[in-house]
């Protein structure tokens, strides 16, 4: 196939990613497991929480706080594990069967597919390490979808190459990704020991794989979605919208985390936890909150992309700190 397309100017070409890849590669049991896991300490760096966010957090006590930190961590892994597994590997098969690139583009996603099936073992593992009796089978404990937000996933995965949608969102969560990754190695360097080592390996072998996932997710945008039709990309903005409006606004997952915590002290059950699912809401509109979560320093690149495409201009009211105009990259 004849490679006509620029990449953008500012990602590595796919075949420096795929030297990378090759060469950076490591296998789980370059992890050591044999590490305990300490309850005592943070599972995840405190601010990373969104209920750390509202008013009525302040109301649980040093222990509770902590456990609501290691729950959340929980919480984070299902996540990656549904992301890496449930949406993105399906959606990287599909740019191999369905669509027609270029060679070095189908060796970079089929390395991505083979290293979101390794992260997806690796979150598991952690997981039954951390609350085996949580997950006597490799279940979901704590994350949970919306009936619509399941529907739109599973529509997206059936018709991948009219609903375009799965880009931006390969896009913009990979960032979160390593926006993760680098809040976890980050607080550790501020707060040595801090945070329960089993955690900080993990995400630190994770990170070395999602800085080079999130460019070859922009190298999709080039060859998939800039030489779609219009009309493709306006759906895809407007479903965008959708997704996004419920991940700036967090309820499902962060219900369930408040649910594991009444169990594990029933006497927040009777005000504290009521309290705190009545403020959930308050996330959407929390500078704060935002500007841990979708801010420039945060997700910058996403933002800068998503500044270019008029069909996502409807996403800005959504953000509390950010506006298009501030996002609009320098010529
Ligand atoms: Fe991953
Ligand atoms: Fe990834």
């Amino acid at each position: 196939m004849n490679i006509e397309h620029t990449p953008r100017r500012d990602i590595q070409s796919l075949e420096r990613l795929n030297q990378l890849a090759h060469k950076n590669a490591w296998a789980l049991e370059d992890l050591d497991w044999s590490l305990t896991v300490d309850r005592e300490r943070l599972w995840a760096p405190p601010e990373m929480s969104p209920l750390s966010y509202l008013p009525s957090f302040e109301r649980l006590d040093g222990v509770q706080q902590r456990r609501y930190n290691q729950i959340f961590a929980l919480a984070i892994c299902e996540q990656f594990i549904w992301f890496e597994t449930n949406f993105l590997v399906d959606a990287m098969e599909s740019v191999v069967r369905d669509f027609d690139v270029p060679e070095e583009l189908v060796t970079a996603v089929n390395f991505l597919t083979e290293e979101e099936v390794k992260h997806t073992r690796m979150f598991w593992r952690l997981l039954e390490k951390c609350e085996p009796d949580w997950y006597p089978t490799r279940d979901y404990h704590l994350f949970r979808m919306t009936p619509t937000q399941r529907l739109l996933t599973k529509s997206m995965l059936r018709w991948p190459r009219e609903l375009l949608v799965w880009i931006w969102i390969a896009i913009f969560f990979e960032e979160r990704t390593g926006d993760y990754c680098r809040q976890y190695l980050r607080y550790e360097r501020r707060n040595p020991g801090a945070i329960d080592p089993s955690f900080l390996q993990v995400h630190r072998f994770h990170f070395r794989d999602e800085a080079r996932h999130f460019q070859l997710d922009q190298h999709l945008l080039g060859w998939i979605y800039d030489r779609a039709p219009r009309w493709k990309c306006r759906l895809a903005g407007r479903m965008f919208y959708r997704v996004m409006r419920g991940y700036t606004s967090p309820r499902n997952t962060a219900r369930q985390t408040l649910r594991q915590l009444g169990r594990e002290f029933p006497q927040l059950e009777r005000d504290v936890i009521p309290a705190l699912e009545r403020e959930l809401p308050l996330l959407g509109q929390s500078k704060e909150y935002h500007r841990m979560a979708f801010s420039r320093k945060a997700v910058g690149n996403s933002l800068a992309l998503f500044a270019e495409y008029p069909e996502l201009d409807r996403l800005w009211p959504l953000f509390q700190v950010e506006t298009r105009s501030d996002n609009l990259r320098r010529a």
